[in-house]
């Protein structure tokens, strides 16, 4: 008789100690998913929930985390955010942190699940812990096929609808697991996915829809406003570096493997009566390593990868980390931008645990448009048919080359004026930021040279001003610890608040400004200047003003952050720019921006401004992290313009209008933009 030695040993345990570690031995839940395109959520949780905490990781993460923070600027603010946001913003990360410590999970799993959901609450798209061993980036991503909008009838009434572009999308986007879905349809259904588009959807689970969208803005994290939150439930669309993409929204596709399948009322179109089925959700491999089973998952995707950490600029010899291979890259919501240029343009740029979607938008939805000439990558520019109207439509704020990017946007402009256009919509739809310098760059172009504009045409800020903060600006001031200008903390990057640059020798940290937030004392740097004029800007800036501002309009789907935010605010408050979201619930306040910041990083170069210091071994200096994680923070933060004694983060940013979308109009940018122009510039 011939054994299966994998069994005999099964079968040896358990004669042992008990049945639970037979199954294990049995069958490892990760390699019934190795190998695999297509798998089911439950089997991804099966394997996922099979790793077991490492309390030196645990550890690990939590110290790097905490450390990390003591740079963050916001976190005595977001304790409790001021009003408007009192109600959406209020997180005790440190006290969380204590708990998570102290907690024990039944997974690592779990315990991930809750890092991450305990930082998405502070609903800051720059301060997000992602775990690249889960989130979806690099791991699995859970899909259904009919992502959902919300739309506007004749009457005024709103309801939520599967996307009329839903089967197009999925049919592009799924073609090896479209089956699947038709033939897990039931009854007359099986085989009629297609006829679900645009139907109208009367229930999610047995509840009315927005039960549904309400509970994915609690866990959804990234922006302060309740309402965008919300938004970030239905599908939309975006300029992209490479073409118009689509993203299908936290409804059709979750980071995490969360939901097994949806069970949904529908009523569809021309049908009288509703349909009541369930759709499974179908996790997608991403872009991981193989593997064949835990040991391999865990050695080939979770453990720090060259660029998770920091390196000390002034020792290494070895080549820096490829820009598209920094773990941080994957999850900034721009294309990627080669670490050297970042290092030279200061970035500002939210962070999400899914990847910037490559998801195409159909073509009878993309703009037919020619592109004017100026256009490049994310930044795209139209002219109207009305031959009036010209369009920007602006997905990030980011390029792989920083001057052909900002000499783009003048020739575009330029190029739309030349072709008659008097007046201009600037759409930053899902725009999470980029260039610090690129967002001042337009504001500036387009209003001319004036007070608001020139030298400071964004916002002024200020950095964290902790203990190990304080040594490190002390290592570069007093021992000539950065002679190549490479760090962040050298003085020679900034301007105090009269816009004069700082000398080598100038400890810009001193004193601290002291204020009482929450209750909490906190230390702030001296309010810091403009940094991007002259030298960030390109050398032939026009003198005049290229639009009138009560001829242009920003728009979008709220999901502007970022460096998109320092534009949007300034053209906003300081220029009386018009302000409009689309498809936002009526009766619930829409902000037309979030998540401002001021300059974002993350903790491999904090990581990296400490280690080419020597403050590596001081007892406040995180540890190296031994997971494939990224810890993003808002390294400086904003002064508001309406209270300038206050961060701008948690003033008001509320949308002049909330453009109703139909059928006829959601996610087809150029029926969008005719509408705005008939409303905005009649
Ligand atoms: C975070 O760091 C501070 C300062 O080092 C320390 O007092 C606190 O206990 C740490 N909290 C956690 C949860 O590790
Ligand atoms: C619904 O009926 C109208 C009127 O007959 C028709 O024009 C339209 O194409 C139908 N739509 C669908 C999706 O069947
Ligand atoms: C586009 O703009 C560039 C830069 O201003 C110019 O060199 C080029 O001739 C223009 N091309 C067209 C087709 O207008
Ligand atoms: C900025 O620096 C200049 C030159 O050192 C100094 O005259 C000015 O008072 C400083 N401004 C502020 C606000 O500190
Ligand atoms: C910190 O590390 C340096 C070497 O990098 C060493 O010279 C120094 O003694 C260490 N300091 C402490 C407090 O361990």
């Amino acid at each position: 008789m011939v054994f299966d030695a994998k069994y005999l040993v099964a079968f040896v345990a358990l004669s042992l100690v008990g049945a639970t570690v037979a199954e294990e031995r049995v069958a490892d839940p990760c390699a019934a998913i190795a190998g695999q395109k297509w798998v089911s959520p439950k089997d991804v949780r099966a394997c996922y929930s099979s790793i077991k905490v490492d309390q030196t990781l645990k550890t690990n993460i939590i110290d790097v985390v905490n450390k990390t923070l003591a740079f963050h600027t916001s976190v005595n603010y977001q304790v409790k955010a001021p009003a408007p946001f009192t109600s959406d913003v209020h997180e005790d990360l440190l006290a969380d942190l204590a708990r998570i410590r102290h907690q024990s999970y039944k997974s690592d799993y779990d315990l991930h699940v809750d890092l991450s959901r305990t930082l998405k609450r502070l609903n800051d798209g720059h301060c997000v812990w992602i775990n690249r061993c889960y989130d979806c980036a690099s791991a699995f991503v859970n899909y259904v096929p009919i992502p959902l909008v919300l739309l506007t009838a004749p009457d005024g009434s709103q309801a939520v609808h599967i996307a009329p572009e839903a089967f197009t999308v999925a049919k592009a986007e799924f073609p090896d697991q479209i089956q699947f879905w038709q033939d897990s349809l039931p009854g007359p259904l099986k085989g009629s996915l297609e006829s679900l588009s645009g139907a109208k959807v009367v229930l999610i689970n047995g509840l009315p829809p927005f039960n549904a969208v309400n509970d994915n803005a609690k866990i959804t994290g990234s922006f302060q406003a309740f309402g965008t939150r919300q938004n970030s439930f239905f599908a939309s669309y975006q300029a992209g570096a490479t073409g118009w993409t689509y993203s299908m929204g936290n409804f059709a596709q979750q980071s995490l493997p969360l939901s097994d399948n949806v069970l949904l009322t529908v009523q569809r179109v021309n049908h009288t009566l509703p349909d009541t089925f369930i759709l499974p959700y179908r996790s997608r491999i991403g872009n991981i390593k193989a593997f064949t089973d835990t040991k391999s998952y865990l050695a080939n995707n979770c453990v720090a990868v060259p660029g998770t950490n920091g390196v000390d600029v002034y020792t290494i010899s070895a080549a820096e980390v490829a820009p598209s291979e920094a773990p941080v890259a994957k999850f900034q919501q721009q294309p990627v931008v080669s670490a050297a240029v970042a290092r030279k343009h200061p970035l500002n740029v939210i962070l999400d645990t899914s990847p910037l979607s490559d998801v195409v938008l159909p073509p009878t939805l993309a703009p037919s448009l020619p592109a004017v000439n100026g256009s490049r990558h994310a930044a795209q520019f139209y002219l109207l048919k009305d031959g009036k109207t010209g369009v920007l439509a602006l997905g990030s704020f980011s390029d792989s080359d920083y001057n052909a990017f900002l000499d783009g946007l003048l020739t575009g402009l330029v190029t739309l004026k030349s072709q008659g256009a008097t007046q201009l919509i600037v759409d930053v739809s899902n725009n999470g930021g980029g260039f610090i310098c690129a967002a001042h760059w337009l504001h500036r172009i387009i209003i001319g040279p004036k007070s608001t504009t020139v030298p400071q045409a964004g916002l002024d800020t200020a950095a964290r001003d902790g203990p190990l903060a304080q040594l490190i600006v002390k290592q570069i001031v007093n021992n000539d610890a950065d002679p190549d200008l490479q760090l962040l903390y050298n003085p020679l990057q900034w301007r105090n608040a009269s816009n004069q640059q700082f000398g080598p020798h100038d400890d810009w940290l001193q004193p601290p400004v002291k204020k009482i937030i929450n209750g909490r004392p906190d230390a702030f740097s001296q309010r810091l200047g403009q940094e991007c004029q002259p030298d960030g800007f390109p050398e032939n800036v026009p003198n005049v003003a290229l639009f009138n501002p009560k001829k242009v309009v920003i728009i979008g789907n709220g999901r502007c952050a970022s460096s998109c935010s320092l534009f949007s605010i300034t053209m906003s408050k300081h220029e009386g720019v018009k302000t409009v979201v689309v498809g936002g619930k009526k009766d619930v306040p829409q902000q037309y921006c979030g998540t401002v910041g001021g300059q974002s990083t993350d903790f491999s170069t904090i990581d990296t401004e400490i280690k080419s210091t020597h403050l590596k071994n001081n007892t406040l200096a995180p540890p190296d992290l031994l997971v494939n994680g990224v810890q993003g923070i808002t390294w400086r933060l904003g002064f508001g313009i309406t209270d300038p004694t206050q961060p701008e983060e948690w003033q008001d940013h509320p949308a002049d209008l909330n453009l109703p979308l139909s059928g006829n109009t959601v996610n087809n940018p150029v029926a969008i933009w005719e509408d705005v122009a008939r409303r905005l510039f009649a």
